[in-house]
């Protein structure tokens, strides 16, 4: 039965506030079109239990999470083909995760970048969780046997450190866990901030003309676009140091879906005024829909209410499986 079974993948998004253009096209579009391609059986969770390693308003928090079911499947998630559930209501990454932290060594947790970055970010709150982080990373995936984890680039490291745990684990009690991939998805681009084209575009920015969020509203969609930082040359193309023009034609080509040879071609000869109108009025075009989702599915409380509850349902059953099997591998007794 269980080879007979598709290939499984899981991800993980963090409820720490609306998501942004880069957010959409880095990592709930890929989520929409893997679940449309069908090859795969999707588990798509929340991660609100990541989310406070850092300080969360629980007033916050509670919109967030729900906000980001809403809008997930006003992308296009459908959450009675597969699960969509939030972390939290599935008890069982917890019960892995302890049992993970303890084959997990504190020099490899103290060598993740991110907890260096969140560390220093966060230095009045530097606490257990934030370190033991990827141990619970690891839980989630491992739980549901995931044969594929899409990833952005700074998660690679935690999905590293999830196959070595699966490994030593297998190593030690004989094989338990599916050892998991990263999967790259096929048309990743990569949404830089529109004030900094060297970093990527981010919620927590403190700039808010430096992101674009998926709830924009047109107007603030055309203004943040048109105040986006260029170069002097006025020429549509890429190159050595135009890289800020290169992040709008990335986003012009994510939302009409043209080449970027195809891009310049268009806007030869024409300055940057032009340009940014067009990659404005696209950007709209290609929220709109999802908008208009978002706001209806706002007011069907008890529709996003049974998909989070079939989610953790269906998600409680296959890890609970993965825990039995690893505590009687341990040598708990069987309760
Ligand atoms: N750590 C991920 C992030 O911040 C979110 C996440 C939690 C995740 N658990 C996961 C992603 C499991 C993939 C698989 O983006």
């Amino acid at each position: 039965m269980e080879n007979e079974r598709k290939k499984r993948i899981l991800s993980g998004i963090q409820p720490t506030g609306t998501p942004t253009l880069g957010n959409y096209v880095g990592a709930l579009k890929n989520w929409v079109d893997l679940q449309k391609e069908d090859k795969y059986e999707c588990f798509y969770m929340i991660a609100d239990l990541h989310s406070i390693t850092v300080k969360q308003d629980p007033k916050v928090l509670r919109k967030n999470s729900l906000d980001l079911l809403a809008l997930l499947l006003a992308a296009g998630l459908d959450g009675e083909k597969e699960p969509i559930f939030f972390q939290s209501h599935v008890p069982q990454h917890s019960q892995l995760g302890w049992v993970l932290d303890c084959y997990t060594y504190m020099g490899e947790l103290s060598r993740m970048t991110q907890f260096k970055d969140k560390s220093a970010k966060h230095a009045e709150n530097i606490n257990a969780g934030l370190f033991t982080y990827p141990a619970l990373m690891a839980a989630d995936i491992l739980l549901y046997q995931a044969d594929m984890v899409p990833v952005g680039k700074d998660q690679k490291q935690h999905l590293e450190i999830t196959r070595d745990l699966a490994k030593r684990f297998n190593g030690a009690y004989s094989d338990t866990f599916v050892v998991p991939e990263p999967y790259i998805p096929k048309v990743g681009a990569n949404i830089m901030s529109l004030q900094d084209p060297m970093h990527k575009m981010s919620k927590s920015d403190t700039n808010e003309n430096a992101y674009i969020s998926v709830l924009d509203d047109p107007d603030r969609i055309m203004k943040k676009i048109k105040r986006a930082v260029t170069d002097s040359e006025a020429c549509v193309r890429r190159g050595e140091g135009k890289e800020a023009v290169e992040n709008l034609m990335t986003i012009y080509s994510v939302a009409t879906g043209k080449t970027m040879e195809e891009i310049e071609k268009e806007f030869d000869g024409q300055g940057y005024g032009v340009f940014k109108e067009k990659v404005g009025e696209a950007v709209v075009e290609m929220l709109r829909p999802i908008q208009e989702n978002y706001n209806e599915i706002m007011k069907n409380k008890d529709y996003l209410e049974k998909i989070y509850r079939d989610g953790a349902e269906r998600a409680r059953y296959v890890a609970n499986k993965t825990v039995s099997k690893v505590y009687r591998k341990v040598g708990f007794i069987q309760p």
